[in-house]
């Protein structure tokens, strides 16, 4: 956790294989003690994509928001052309959430908005992900 405060707080981790880091995974928590919302971002180093790294990654990161830190609700954004991450999102259960534009090595692209709700996560939680530190954490995060 490199920054932190309950209104804003972002949490990185280090994505380890065989303990080579090869990733990171963030989430990101705005004002979440009002909202129970998170965002979360991801990179993987070339090699080591489409293995189902990606994947994992999201599955674990969403297991601490909804089952380690009580969210209500989980966002994520993508270039409409990045099929990966857009893949993910559909394949964890997200619901397509609008649109929006950024900037791509300077020019304007279209953004695919996801929303995953805390009842559908109930549906396809996974049962083979370990939490560990959680609770110490809490009171950082202004939750609890
Ligand atoms: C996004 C990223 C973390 C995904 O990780 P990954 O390990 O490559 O993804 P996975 O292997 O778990 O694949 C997820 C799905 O996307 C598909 N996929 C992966 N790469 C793909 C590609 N280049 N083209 C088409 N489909 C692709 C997989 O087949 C899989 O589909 P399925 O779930 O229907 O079987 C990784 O591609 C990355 O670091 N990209 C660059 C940074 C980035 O775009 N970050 C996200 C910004 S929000």
């Amino acid at each position: 956790m490199r920054r932190s405060a309950p209104e804003a707080w972002r949490l990185y981790f280090a994505v380890l294989v065989d303990g080579e880091p090869v990733g990171m995974q963030d989430l990101v928590g705005q004002n979440f003690a009002r909202f129970g919302t998170v965002s979360s971002f991801s990179w993987l180093a070339p090699g080591s994509r489409r293995r189902g790294l990606g994947k994992e990654m999201r599955a674990a990161i969403l297991h601490l928001a909804f089952a380690g830190l009580g969210a209500r609700e989980a966002g994520s954004d993508a270039f409409g052309d990045n099929e990966a991450s857009n893949r993910i999102s559909r394949g964890l259960g997200y619901e397509p959430n609008g649109t929006d534009w950024d900037t791509r090595r300077g020019e304007p692209g279209l953004i695919q908005q996801w929303r995953l709700t805390r009842d559908v996560w109930e549906r396809v939680r996974r049962d083979d992900i370990e939490l560990t530190g959680v609770e110490e954490c809490l009171p950082v995060l202004g939750i609890g």
